[in-house]
């Protein structure tokens, strides 16, 4: 397959293929933290985010949300639908952590009545703002249905993946989402990675997720690979 490069994110690649419709993307060894101040690459985990995030599309994909994943191409690529990307993230908590427990005060491990969503704005320069959907229409960054649509799906997500983890004694304490157009209709794309989440063991609270990389604690991507394991996926 011949493909070029058209864009080169922090951590993946984005090729285009013969297909205008399609793109390769290639899950890279990069970790970046604090908005790409903190840089290392992490021996294997673009390969084992690339097989993550092919088996958690799929899953999602059984269960009726619809999203740009096509099929595992190599052990660190996969053919994806190509998407005009909306420039929100959509962030789903259903436990405090992170962003949120500065902000509002809370203490880290907080279980909520009920989970939280947020809207972040992708704008690195900016350090991806926290936003509502008063800016994202006045800035038309993405249209009344499309907002239903995104905050609808991210919620789809969380019932679908708190019980997977769940499954595999983790907690799913918050995700971020992202979507694009194709056709004319919303698809889930982006990924979803232990780069793009958070999980805690639910009886240790040990630390599966990105923060591992954020905070020093060693052994990123064998954390990501008991993950891995643990929800049933076996890395090729
Ligand atoms: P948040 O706590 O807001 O971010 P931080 O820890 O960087 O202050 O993030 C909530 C979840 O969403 C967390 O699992 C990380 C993920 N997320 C991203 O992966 N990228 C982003 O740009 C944002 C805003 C969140």
């Amino acid at each position: 397959m011949k493909k070029s490069l058209i864009y080169q994110g922090k951590a993946k690649s984005v090729y285009q293929t013969d297909n205008s419709n399609e793109v390769v993307i290639e899950y890279r060894d990069d970790a970046t933290a604090f908005n790409g101040v903190k840089k290392e690459a992490l021996k294997d985990k673009g390969h084992v985010n690339n097989l993550f995030n092919a088996y958690i599309m799929q899953k999602l994909e059984e269960r009726g949300v619809k999203t740009h994943f096509i099929k595992v191409l190599s052990e660190t690529e996969s053919l994806m639908k190509k998407l005009q990307m909306i420039p929100v993230e959509c962030v789903v908590r259903n436990y405090a952590a992170g962003g949120i427990c500065k902000r509002l005060g809370l203490e880290k491990g907080m279980k909520f009545e009920r989970p939280v969503f947020e809207f972040f704005l992708k704008d690195d320069a900016l350090g991806d703002p926290m936003i509502n959907t008063s800016h994202i229409l006045t800035f038309n960054w993405a249209a009344p249905e499309e907002i239903k649509y995104m905050r609808k799906v991210t919620f789809t997500v969380n019932d679908i993946l708190s019980k997977l983890f769940d499954d595999a004694g983790l907690l799913l304490v918050d995700y971020k989402l992202e979507f694009g157009r194709f056709n004319g209709a919303l698809l889930l794309g982006d990924e979803f990675s232990p780069d793009g989440c958070r999980l805690w063991d639910k009886q240790t609270k040990d630390v599966f997720d990105k923060d591992r990389f954020r905070q020093d604690l060693g052994d990123v991507v064998g954390h990501y690979k008991t993950v891995a394991k643990r929800i049933g996926l076996t890395l090729i």
